[in-house]
């Protein structure tokens, strides 16, 4: 059918338009369906290519060790690189992904916020990530998102080597897993959890309650991947880089797509002078009793 503007639908009719445009209708009706989907190519290789190089440069500096991406290495399990967003301008651009900020957009409304953009850079060996639920509110769940996640592969993903893991359908559950049902090697494992095997370039999405961790890598090389964390305006920023980024505001522009989801537009956080009334009431919020 033709969405209208229909009025009783005013925030969603140009949002789920967008949708339909990007030929996304598929990949919503897997998040409502199993919790996550999978967006094939959303990178280019040339851009995985730069982001793999900034987080392998990184890496080096920050770790302190070598990184070998294909041979013998001496890092040994998973080990993340936080705040990365000012690291490299590629890392900006993946951000700004525009089938996949629809996808977020759609689950968390156009006023989300980028939370956190953090790789886990993984060797052979060393612990799996446990299988949990990125909502941190207590159980029950609410059934619409609060956050969103999207897992770029930047290397191929196997079971063995290191994939992110997933439980389909896990998102209605509307808690975290126990003790028992966190755990994803071994025999103990988690029966309902299945490796997201995929090529680099691909991007998994998964609405906050969904389950997922990742394995153990069982072979030489590093898994790399580049997980960018949204969640809706009214939670705790991860990374808060509304304060401590200010060109990339100014280079975009405050009222930049990349800017408000860096939070220019946020107004928690005031101090004595109060907040921009005028902010204030476009927002719809706080009015005085
Ligand atoms: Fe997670």
């Amino acid at each position: 059918m033709e969405i209208g503007d229909w009025r009783a639908t005013q925030g969603l009719n140009g949002l789920y338009r967008d949708i339909r445009k990007l030929d996304l209708e598929p990949a919503v009706a897997e998040l409502d369906a199993f919790g996550f989907t999978v967006v094939p190519d959303a990178l280019p290789i040339e851009l995985v290519d730069r982001c793999r190089d900034a987080i392998l440069r990184t890496g080096v500096e920050r770790f302190g060790t070598r990184l070998e991406l294909e041979s013998e290495s001496t890092h040994v399990g998973w080990k993340g690189l936080f705040y990365l967003l000012a690291a490299d301008r590629a890392f900006e651009e993946v951000v700004l992904n525009e089938r996949v900020l629809a996808l977020v957009t759609y689950m968390l409304g156009p006023g989300c916020l980028l939370s956190s953009i953090v790789s886990h850079v993984k060797g052979p060996g060393g612990d799996e990530i446990h299988l949990h639920a990125d909502n941190t509110v207590p159980a029950p769940f609410a059934s619409y998102a609060h956050v969103a996640n999207v897992n770029y592969a930047l290397t191929d993903y196997t079971r063995a080597a290191g994939a992110l893991a997933m439980v389909p359908g896990s998102h209605r559950l509307a808690r975290q897993p126990n003790a028992a049902e966190s755990r994803l090697d071994g025999d103990a494992g988690n029966p309902d959890a299945i490796p997201i095997e995929i090529p680099a370039g691909s991007a998994v999405v998964w609405h906050g309650n969904t389950w997922h961790g990742s394995y153990v890598r069982q072979i030489p090389g590093l898994r790399i991947n580049l997980a960018t964390f949204f969640v809706r305006p009214h939670m705790a920023l991860q990374e808060d880089y509304r304060r401590h980024v200010p060109d990339i505001v100014a280079r975009y522009g405050a009222g930049s797509r990349l800017a408000r989801l860096m939070g220019a537009d946020n107004l928690a956080g005031w101090l004595e002078d109060g907040p921009d009334m005028k902010k204030l009431a476009a927002a719809g919020a706080g009015r005085a009793a």
